[in-house]
């Protein structure tokens, strides 16, 4: 009977359990799913950004194209010298050199690993002596701010999208 009980008590808890979690999954979908972007924003083919807001050296990550759009904010005159690393390839360096200058030190790039398609993580202070680098966390690739790929896997610069800054948005696309 003491048994009979106990294995009831137990069934009722498991039982008991069991709903509270899928309670809680049904409960949590929702809101993961609004935390999530649209599919709509994952697509859009333009994006603006107000820059106004934008600090030197914080990343701003927005959807383009079904990509994330790193924005980028350069303190005034930094340079691979003032960076401090070593960049074998300055492919980006050199075309995005002009175009911060006209975009108020602004840039976007795709933050898509060009090995595998991962997305790089913004180190702010994760590089060689505390510089700045984005790391791709998949294979090991490291790329400078302007994204140049330095070290690991990736065989080419991260992707440059059309951009032009007008007032104080930056519409790429
Ligand atoms: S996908 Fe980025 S290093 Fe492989």
């Amino acid at each position: 009977m003491g048994e009979e009980k106990l294995s009831r008590r137990k069934f009722l808890g498991r039982a008991t359990g069991t709903v509270g979690a899928v309670g809680g999954v049904c409960a949590l979908y929702p809101v993961a799913a609004s935390l999530a972007p649209s599919k709509a924003a994952m697509a859009q083919s333009v994006a603006k950004i107000n820059i106004n807001d934008l600090n030197e050296f914080e990343l701003k990550s927005v959807p383009y194209k079904g990509k994330p759009l790193f924005v980028m904010k350069f303190p005034p005159g930094y340079s691979l010298e003032k960076w401090g690393g070593t960049a074998k390839e300055k492919i980006n360096y050199e075309k995005l050199k002009p175009i911060l200058e006209k975009q108020k030190n602004v840039v976007a790039i795709i933050g898509v690993c060009t090995h595998l398609g991962c997305i790089p993580i913004w180190e702010k202070n994760g590089g060689k002596n505390g510089i700045p680098i984005y790391y791709c966390p998949c294979h090991g690739g490291v790329y400078t701010p302007w994204g140049d790929n330095i070290s690991g896997p990736p065989p080419i610069p991260l992707h440059i999208p059309k951009q032009k800054l007008v007032g104080d948005i930056l519409t790429v696309g």
